[in-house]
């Protein structure tokens, strides 16, 4: 395993000690007990980052150089393979001498600015027994890219939840949004929102965030998506046939059974439109084996293998998106193919428990 942690010579420069940034260059002082997160976000940096708790990984980078102590075990969130290849978590990172860094560089990252927007529901539609569409208006237009998200913050709760963007951006800015909603059983939100007819009620949103986007490359894509985790991976693939990307994409949409299936006419749609370039494969974990489905049962990384995607894995660039436990188990197998762990981009969609373990 590679060394992350304790060379001999950490720690021992006194006064305060200095990270810097690759390959943008930026180099600033971090005071003793700040984060590396904290100080960069301070210092104007442009870092990816959510939870600020060690969970969600959008602050992971790389160290190249020096030491840095873990607040919280990097390996709680961070694969084997991850901390062998030496990436950290800044949220997490205390310095223990001087380090470099390196954030992935990439000419589209998005700059949007993050502003507290005041919105309504507009309409809600069912899309499975349990997944809503959830149409909102907002005050004033905003900018994301596809594959971000927002926080949603409703008066009487105690904090925010996180919503992907489920279609594409409108360039030049927009008030009208949809997300896509999972009922989840003893949630409060949900529970709020689908107990009743919701049209009207009043909400704040903070955003756009995320660091989950489509980077620039000719690489085939491979999306993996859970439930709702449909939602930005839509607004991934739609965006990409609007600006004519012509890469092979294959979409791998676990789900339990076929009514919690949903979007199959946008899939059919972008199947049509991108002809010979797009394969939206459904698998089912708990389908009745006497039903009539004809498609792939098991789990989605059943079928991380070269001959369903129909390109070579390993070549691959990965944007996985749904419950935690289905992205892990992702991660794991994408490992195995010997992916580039800097091909592969995840949102996990983490709930109020998981945001909240403080360190
Ligand atoms: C980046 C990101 C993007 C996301 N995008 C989407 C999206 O597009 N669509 C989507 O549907 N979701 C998305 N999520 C998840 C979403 O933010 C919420 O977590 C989800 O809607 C559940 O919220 P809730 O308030 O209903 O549940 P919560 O109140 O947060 O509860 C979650 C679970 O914890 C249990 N629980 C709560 N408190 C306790 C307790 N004290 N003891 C034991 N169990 C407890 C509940 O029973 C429930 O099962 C996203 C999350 C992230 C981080
Ligand atoms: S911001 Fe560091 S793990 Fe979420």
């Amino acid at each position: 395993m590679k060394k992350l942690f304790g060379s001999l010579f950490g720690g021992s420069k006194k006064g305060p000690l200095s990270a810097t940034i690759q390959p943008t260059g930026e180099t600033f002082e971090v005071p003793k007990n700040n984060t590396l997160l904290q100080t960069a976000l301070s210092e104007g940096v442009n870092f990816p980052y959510h939870c600020t708790v060690g969970t969600c990984g959008n602050c992971r980078c790389k160290l190249i150089e020096g030491d840095v102590k873990a607040i919280m075990d990097f390996s709680y969130t961070l694969s084997e393979a991850e901390i062998d290849e030496g990436y950290i978590l800044a949220c997490q990172a205390l310095l223990k001498s001087d380090i470099t860094i390196e954030l992935e560089a990439d000419a589209h990252t998005p700059n949007h600015p993050l502003e507290t927007y005041k919105g309504k529901i507009t309409a809600t539609n069912m899309l499975t027994h349990d997944i809503a569409e959830v149409s909102v208006e907002l005050d004033r237009a905003i900018s994301f890219t596809a594959g971000q998200f927002a926080d949603i913050g409703i008066e009487g709760f105690d904090r925010h939840r996180s919503y992907s963007f489920a279609s594409a951006p409108v360039q030049g800015g927009q008030t009208s949004l949809t997300f896509h909603v999972r009922n989840v059983p003893g949630g409060s939100y949900t529970e709020w929102l689908f107990e009743k007819d919701r049209v009207g009620e009043a909400f704040e949103l903070h955003g756009p965030s995320g660091a989950f986007w489509l980077r620039t490359s000719e690489e085939p894509i491979l999306g993996v998506a859970g439930g709702s985790g449909m939602a930005p991976l839509k607004a991934i693939l739609d965006e990409a046939l609007a600006n004519k990307i012509d890469r092979p994409v294959t979409y791998l949409f676990g789900a339990r059974a076929q009514r919690d299936l949903y979007c199959l006419e946008e899939m059919k749609s972008l199947t049509e439109q991108w002809p010979n370039t797009f394969k939206f494969v459904p698998i089912l974990s708990d389908e009745p084996e006497d039903s009539d489905w004809t498609g792939k049962r098991g789990l989605v990384t059943d079928f991380i293998n070269d001959e369903t995607t129909g390109f070579a894995v390993s070549d691959s660039h990965a944007y996985l998106c749904g419950p935690p436990g289905m992205i892990d188990a992702t991660l794991v197998k994408l490992e195995e193919a010997n992916i580039s762990l800097d091909h592969i981009h995840y949102d996990k969609f983490l709930d109020s428990r998981q945001l909240e373990s403080s360190n």
